[in-house]
């Protein structure tokens, strides 16, 4: 290797390596999580119709499950999900939901009775709707309040 490309090296991994690691962690930093009121109250709303249609069945009313079907509300809920996103959520229901006939909800379905999950576990509601996107749901952390 040459000097000069030995400093070009240098100079790549003194400069351009630590900007690259500080921009990644800044857009981790701006990355939105479920305080940041990402769903709209009318979403939730359709939501709940789905919910209501598609899965009291199994978990019921209040959220609670039944023997079989896991809570889907408080702890059992953002536990599960904690450190985790709205994207990995979304795949999860999507592929396994309703348990009885999974991959059978639109991905607008889906989006919406996802909404009215984080509306029944006191996230806050915003002006935008959550995206029927599962890439764009990745970006959207399931984090404790204040980002813990
Ligand atoms: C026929 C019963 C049944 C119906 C209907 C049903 N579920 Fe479930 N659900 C289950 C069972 C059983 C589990 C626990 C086992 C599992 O994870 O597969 C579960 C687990 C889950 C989980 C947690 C999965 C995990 O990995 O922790 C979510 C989220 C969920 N259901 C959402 C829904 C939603 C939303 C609907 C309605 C669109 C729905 N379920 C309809 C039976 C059902």
């Amino acid at each position: 290797m040459t000097r000069s490309r030995l400093n070009t090296c240098l100079l790549a991994i003194l400069f351009v390596l630590p900007l690259a690691a500080a921009a990644a962690l800044s857009a981790r930093q701006e990355g939105r999580t479920v305080w940041d009121g990402v769903y709209t109250e009318e979403q939730a709303a359709r939501g709940e119709l789905v919910y209501q249609d598609q899965c009291t069945f199994c978990h019921l009313d209040d959220l609670m499950g039944d023997a079989f079907a896991t809570p889907l509300i408080a702890d059992a809920f953002t536990l599960r999900w904690d450190g985790g996103t709205l994207g990995d959520l979304m795949i999860v229901t999507q592929v396994t939901m309703p348990a009885d006939q999974p991959n059978t909800l639109t991905g607008e379905q889906v989006a919406d009775v996802i909404a009215f999950l984080l509306q029944m576990n006191e996230y806050p509601a915003g002006d935008q709707e959550l995206p029927a996107d599962q890439e764009a749901l990745e970006a959207i952390a399931i984090v404790g309040e204040g980002g813990q």
